[in-house]
């Protein structure tokens, strides 16, 4: 293997031929000669002419290869006191069933199954079911709420949804079935049966005809093979926060998911067969795609699914013990769950009543990496902190310091150098590159390397204008930053109204949906505000209808209220201010970014085209009423 320097000029001077050697190493029923085409680009399709299933290169391959009896995943869950674990055969035998059931309800391959579930093994289960029959699955998140749910069925039209009777979080139980059925009801009919595993902390009352319950399931089915699927085919639907409320239904496919995971295991995280891998996220998110399920489970790695929080579940040292029982060697979270630590436990005294000898590297993705909390988790866990850029739509890091192929300097804000297959610019509105060390918006020259998103769920066109059309040849990210003299990239910011709430993609387009729904209200902005937790959380400002004479509170508490039935309990909306007036510009812009400089506490400038200045000092009073706008500057 060269060194970064030529393995990332090769990718981009050779892209297929690049490609195609990775592709060598996961399994083929029909070996690619194709590298990319980009014939339509931007939905360029990589290894066209293979053939490829990716549940047999994250199972049937390991038990062919000798590794059948090596534990494949961890169920490790504070929060319900149980620690299990699956060999490889065992999850064979598993998910063939589950594969089984899911062909008995009539899926075949092109069918969307939905997946709300929490953080157990048959999630990953149900996952690799799918894949087995090419079944496309898309998974929701567990803390969104039947509206989301309902949004994502009319959207892709799943057959059946697979569920459980409950996730649970602490201090809570939360019944999917109210969820799921409201869901259904909102949602335009195309769900015939819903799978539905029990758990003994709440029971789903099985509906006939339509519930069917797991374990009776599986034990029925007759196991099924792994099928030949088009390497273009669809893998899963994620979807996704953008600029508007509707979410993006971000498509992978399955050769391309195949070859650049496995080959990110170990040039990125530098891992071999046999380690133990803990992406501490949920199944929910891409990170759970690729690095709980599909990354360990293609490289043969031990994978740990997590089902409980870094603090409280039962304390500080929750993470410490998790990597000493499981002998983890590597760890991905976001910065902040380690922040979360950190405020509970500061000078890092838990750790020292672990066993940490086995644990090599710390990486961090979902959000900006502050110094801070590079520098704790630095010098508390002892071991190389990797910061690495990534985002749903790619699936795996554009950004990193490639351990596996040459580490580097890590240096302080900055998740490192773009992985090999991106070829990264940094333009300004017109288009043009900035010099070095200059902020724009970070984009990247097409082709996307193999593994990327290839479209958005029958939203080709959305797919063009939300990310090919600004700058022409290029995919825009939405983020924006500088590379500097030694190539080292800085992501600062999004341009677009998505935030980001402890490591968790939030559309403030979405929230204003919501509060702009509510009979009192005439206008609203929402906006993304520094939080030293969670990073960001959102902030709504909202201009009652006039003449309207309820009392403030009782409204406040409804839109919060409205805020978390709709969306869910992770938008984590919590503030909110009734105002007079919004700062507007002359031709009726919101100047949100004011707003949130003033919210952040910083320097800002009275902008010229704001049609009247007086309004920011209201705002100013009620964004610190609401413990945000400290210091005036
Ligand atoms: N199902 C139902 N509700 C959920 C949920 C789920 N799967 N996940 C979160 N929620 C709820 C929480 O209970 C909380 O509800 P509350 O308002 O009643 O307290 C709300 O959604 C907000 O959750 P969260 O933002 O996760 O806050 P938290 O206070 O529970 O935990 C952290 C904060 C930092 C500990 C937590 O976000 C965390 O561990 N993050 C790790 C990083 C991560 O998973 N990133 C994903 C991408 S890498
Ligand atoms: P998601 O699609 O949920 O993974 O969110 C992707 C977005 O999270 C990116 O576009 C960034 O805005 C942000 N993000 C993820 N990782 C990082 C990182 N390492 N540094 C800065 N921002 C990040």
């Amino acid at each position: 293997m060269g060194n970064y320097q030529d393995q990332h000029q090769r990718s981009l001077a050779e892209p297929s031929a690049y490609w195609l050697e990775r592709a060598q190493d996961v399994h083929w029923f029909k070996t690619p000669t194709k590298g990319v085409d980009t014939s339509k680009s931007p939905f360029n399709q990589w290894f066209a002419d293979g053939e490829i299933n990716a549940c047999y290169n994250a199972i049937d391959v390991h038990v062919a290869n000798g590794r059948g009896e090596q534990t494949a995943v961890i169920h490790d869950s504070p929060i319900t006191d149980s620690h299990t674990s699956y060999t490889y055969a065992e999850l064979l035998d598993q998910i063939s069933h589950f594969a089984g059931a899911l062909k008995s309800e009539g899926i075949t391959a092109g069918d969307r199954v939905m997946i709300y579930m929490p953080m157990i093994p048959e999630a990953l289960v149900a996952v690799l079911a799918c894949a087995r029959i090419g079944a496309v699955h898309t998974v929701v998140f567990g803390g969104f709420a039947a509206k989301e749910l309902a949004v994502r069925i009319n959207d892709c039209n799943p057959k059946v949804i697979v569920t459980a009777s409950c996730g649970i979080e602490p201090g809570r139980i939360i019944s999917y079935q109210p969820l799921v059925e409201e869901a259904m009801s909102i949602a335009a009919p195309s769900v015939n049966a819903c799978i539905v595993y029990q758990r003994p902390q709440a029971t789903w009352a099985l509906e006939q005809g339509r519930d069917k319950d797991w374990q009776e399931t599986i034990v029925a089915a007759t196991p099924t093979d792994c099928v030949s699927l088009k390497s273009t085919d669809p893998l899963y639907i994620l979807y996704t926060s953008g600029t508007t409320g509707a979410p993006k239904g971000v498509v992978k496919d399955i050769g391309g998911s195949v070859v650049s995971l496995k080959w990110t295991m170990s040039s990125i995280y530098n891992v071999q067969p046999g380690d133990v891998y803990w992406a501490a996220s949920d199944i929910g998110w891409v990170v759970g795609h690729s690095y709980i399920i599909y990354g360990p489970l293609f490289q043969g790695c031990t994978t740990v699914m997590y089902e409980g929080k870094p603090v409280g579940t039962p304390d500080a040292g929750a993470f410490w013990r998790v990597i000493e029982q499981n002998k983890v060697n590597v760890l991905f979270t976001a910065p902040t769950a380690f922040r979360a630590i950190k405020r509970v436990d500061p000078t890092g005294a838990l750790v020292k009543d672990y066993d940490l000898s086995q644990f090599r590297t710390l990486y961090l993705a979902g959000e900006r990496c502050d110094p801070d909390t590079l520098h704790w988790s630095q010098k508390t866990l002892q071991v190389p902190v990797i910061d690495h850029w990534w985002q749903t739509e790619t699936g795996y890091s554009i950004c990193a310091n490639c351990q596996g192929i040459e580490p580097m300097p890590v240096v302080s804000g900055s998740p490192s150098v773009a992985v090999p297959g991106y070829d990264l610019k940094v333009l300004d509105n017109e288009g043009q590159v900035v010099p070095t060390g200059e902020i724009g918006s970070i984009v990247v020259k097409l082709p996307l390397p193999p593994g990327t998103f290839t479209t958005l769920w029958q939203a080709e066109d959305r797919y063009i204008s939300s990310y090919f059309e600004r700058f022409p040849g290029f995919y825009e990210t939405g983020d924006a930053g500088y590379i500097d003299e030694n190539g080292y990239v800085f992501v600062m910011a999004r341009t677009d109204d998505v935030i980001n709430v402890a490591g968790h993609r939030l559309s403030t387009g979405a929230m204003e949906e919501v509060l702009a729904n509510h009979p009192d209200v005439a206008e609203c902005a929402v906006m993304g505000v520094n939080d030293e937790l969670k990073g960001q959380l959102p902030v709504g400002l909202v201009i009652l209808n006039s003449g309207e004479t309820g009392s403030h509170e009782q409204i406040r508490n409804e839109l919060i209220k409205k805020v978390r039935d709709d969306i869910g309990p992770v938008a984590a909306f919590k503030s909110v201010a009734i105002v007079d007036k919004l700062p507007k510009t002359r031709s009726g812009k919101i100047l949100r970014g004011t707003m949130r400089s003033i919210a952040d506490s910083k320097q800002w400038n009275m902008p010229a085209t704001i049609e009247d200045p007086a309004v920011l000092e209201d705002i100013t009073k009620s964004l610190q009423e609401l413990g945000f706008a400290k210091e005036q500057s």
